[in-house]
């Protein structure tokens, strides 16, 4: 489908639209809305649209990471960890390795959306790092990385990939897109 889309490109864009989770009204009041308000809304271009997806999965475990206790700190952390090993690692990698790369050719390597999404790379590495090798289970920490890994997400959906979009030649997106969706169409489930 082509349609309008910012204020110059003409994208083939999806409908991509992440089916909020049925959730009882409690959570949904506390903030069950927030992946909604991040991602739902977006209209993104089917070439990023398997990082959006991802992103999706990113912002329940950062809920879960914000609302951790000491009553599911142990199985958060476990959670965090799985996610980290089997998808956000490799989605990290992605994003260094073939997004900002190719957006860096336009607006340079050292635009202030490209270095803070690496430092917030960094950061979010460090605390996971911390999480793994010190062993112990530390609640401020859970929710200190929720904190951080939701805003990241916000900050790549709502100004990042809007900019990527139409900063990026139509052939070049698309390339980029058959990328993006090879190595999404491995991972399990597809986020093809
Ligand atoms: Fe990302």
């Amino acid at each position: 489908m082509i349609i309008t889309f910012g204020r110059a490109k003409y994208l083939a864009l999806t409908s991509f639209r992440v089916k909020r989770a049925r959730r009882n009204t409690a959570e949904a009041n506390a903030g069950g809305s927030f992946i909604a308000s991040t991602i739902e809304t977006v209209q993104r271009s089917s070439e990023l649209a398997v990082l959006s997806r991802e992103h999706h999965v990113a912002l329940e475990l950062a809920l879960r990471l914000q609302r951790a206790t000491a009553a599911d700190a142990e199985t958060v952390t476990e959670a965090t960890l799985d996610f980290w090993r089997s998808e956000g690692r490799e989605h990290f990698r992605v994003e260094e390795e073939l997004l900002l790369p190719a957006f860096a050719r336009h607006a340079g390597a050292d635009d202030a959306d490209i270095v803070r999404v690496l430092v917030e790379h960094v950061e979010i590495r460090r605390r996971i790092a911390d999480m793994e090798t010190s062993g112990r289970i530390d609640v401020a920490a859970l929710n200190a990385l929720g904190k951080s890994l939701r805003d990241h997400v916000r900050h790549e959906e709502r100004t990042l990939f809007g900019r990527i979009e139409q900063a990026l030649e139509p052939e070049e997106l698309a390339t980029l897109g058959t990328t993006l969706h090879a190595i999404g169409a491995r991972h399990q489930p597809p986020r093809t």
